[in-house]
């Protein structure tokens, strides 16, 4: 049997504590797909704000929310109906389907294989004498299979749509009015976190590659002739590990280590903008709990790359069971969407510069996929420590922000706690409220599911309304009073205060 891997032990605490499982389990399950339970979908939520706070807020860019079903006409103009296909092979004997790079990386150990273009592809199907994993029967040549998911809008007859593969589209379409929404000014950018779904051939890696996910999308436009940035300043100086197109071609095993600011002066980052975006994703993923030297920046090859995209790093993380993964990619489309609607509906999508010349604005999009960032900051704050599970979210991801126990539930003891508990309720905290089994349990009980602080109710709380809180991470204790307990709660969450400001610490005898 294989040797458990970080991925199922994380996997196993995720199902039994209630962050994600199988979806249609009681039907036997079906692969690509995910179901969050309570603490997963809270969890997933907060990456989802923190993505905000780092690309959406500050900036002052607009949001979207557009349908998942699009009419055909949508991808045949975006390119998506002749582009957004992988290559299959299809086992001669039982008829199961498979990606023909992904089989061709499992036997070699060869990355990136699709990279490779499709020629090669086959040509190593077959050197390698590679058969079906199932059955071990004969593949038959690869083809290309369209991984969007086809469906039928209306009655029978009706027209022809598509799930969407990516939220992108919908910023191209409605990118006339958020232009107008944005007082006719460039830059600007359309953001939507929202579903979408991609028929992958044989979904492998759990919540790494799923059929349905969440993408979390942003669209800036700009003027190519007046590309700056006004908030570059703020990661021009980030030291950032880089593969470039030229060394990825060359196979050049270590990066080169530089500013952003070096690396777009160089032009090995093609716009000040995907520069910018990089630089905020280092932070951003740096803040899911990711230190920096376990994060990379990597070109696409050409034969990589989508066929929108003038260039595209992707920003990958290393994980313990797969090694460099990607968590999101930072792409210079061009005009190529915005043209290409344009001709194929004949709306205008230009913009008039004050010299009264027109264009068609250039876009830079930084994509990320949410369930993939949800596992990775699963995994890179998981410890195990003397037999026990600790998650170490850091305080804005946590799914539960504060536990209330009662010491015991007698003496009135109880019914106090149940007061702490109602008051930080009413505070608008996250609480879970636990009277089952011995403090220490109750304590790796929310240690295991990664919730940050501990409100002890004992007698003290009872006749002298002093409480202890007790910090996940560290295991001190500080004692305060009830009525101080929100507002130290509410600048710790703000980041205004650590742990041990709270209140008077507990020397422990
Ligand atoms: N829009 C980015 C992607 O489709 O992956």
């Amino acid at each position: 049997m294989a040797p458990k891997t970080k991925y199922d032990t994380i996997s196993e605490i995720a199902k039994r504590r209630g962050f994600f499982w199988p979806s249609f389990e009681i039907y036997g399950g079906m692969s690509g797909f995910t179901t969050y339970g309570d603490l997963g979908t809270k969890l997933k939520r907060n990456v989802e704000n923190l993505w905000k706070e780092h690309f959406v807020r500050r900036q002052g860019f607009l949001e979207l929310e557009a349908p998942v079903i699009n009419p055909e006409r949508v991808f045949e103009a975006s390119g998506h109906l002749e582009n957004f296909k992988e290559y299959s092979a299809e086992c001669s004997q039982c008829g199961h389907s498979f990606r023909a790079d992904h089989l061709i990386e499992d036997k070699t150990g060869l990355e990136n294989v699709e990279a490779l273009g499709g020629e090669a592809i086959k040509r190593m199907m077959v050197e390698n004498k590679i058969k079906c994993p199932r059955c071990g029967g004969q593949l038959n040549e690869p083809e290309l299979f369209l991984t969007m998911f086809k469906t039928e809008i209306g009655a029978t007859g009706g027209e022809v749509g598509y799930l969407r593969p990516e939220t992108a589209q919908a910023m191209f379409l409605n990118y006339k009015r958020g232009y107008i929404h944005n007082r006719e000014k460039l830059p600007f950018a359309l953001v939507q976190s929202s579903k979408v779904a991609r028929n992958e051939i044989s979904p492998r890696r759990g919540m790494l590659r799923l059929r349905e996910f969440t993408i979390m999308e942003l669209e800036l436009f700009f003027d190519p002739e007046d590309p700056a940035c006004p908030w570059y300043d703020e990661v021009k100086d980030s030291v950032i590990r880089l593969y470039t197109e030229e060394m990825e071609a060359q196979e050049v095993k270590e990066p080169k280590v530089l500013t952003i600011k070096e690396a777009v002066d160089q032009g090995l980052i093609l716009t000040e903008w995907q520069g910018y975006f990089m630089g905020v994703s280092q932070k951003f993923i740096t803040a899911l709990g990711v230190p920096e030297e376990k994060q990379r920046f990597r070109a696409h090859l050409p034969d990589e790359r989508a066929h929108y995209s003038a260039q595209t790093y992707d920003h990958e993380a290393e994980l313990d069971t797969w090694g460099w993964t990607e968590v999101s990619g930072c792409a210079y489309r061009t005009n190529f969407d915005l043209s290409n609607h344009m001709q194929a509906s004949g709306q205008n999508m230009e913009v008039l510069r004050e010299d009264g010349t027109r264009f068609v604005p250039h876009v830079v999009e930084p994509s990320y996929g949410l369930d993939r960032l949800t596992y990775l900051a699963m995994e890179n704050n998981y410890e195990r420590n003397k037999k026990r599970n600790i998650f170490h979210f850091p305080r804005e991801l946590a799914p539960y922000q504060v536990a209330v126990f009662p010491l015991v539930t007698k003496d009135g003891i109880e019914e106090k706690a149940e007061e702490v508990r109602d008051l930080l309720l009413k505070k608008g905290f996250w609480v879970v409220y636990d009277t089952g089994g011995s403090i220490g349990r109750r304590y790796a009980r929310v240690d295991e599911i990664g919730v940050p602080l501990a409100v002890a109710v004992d007698y003290s709380t009872r006749d002298d309304d002093v409480l202890t809180i007790r910090d996940r991470d560290s295991w001190e204790q500080v004692s305060l009073k009830i009525k101080d307990l929100p507002d130290a709660l509410e600048s710790y969450y703000k980041r205004e205060k650590d742990f041990l400001n709270l209140g008077e610490k507990v020397v422990r005898t």
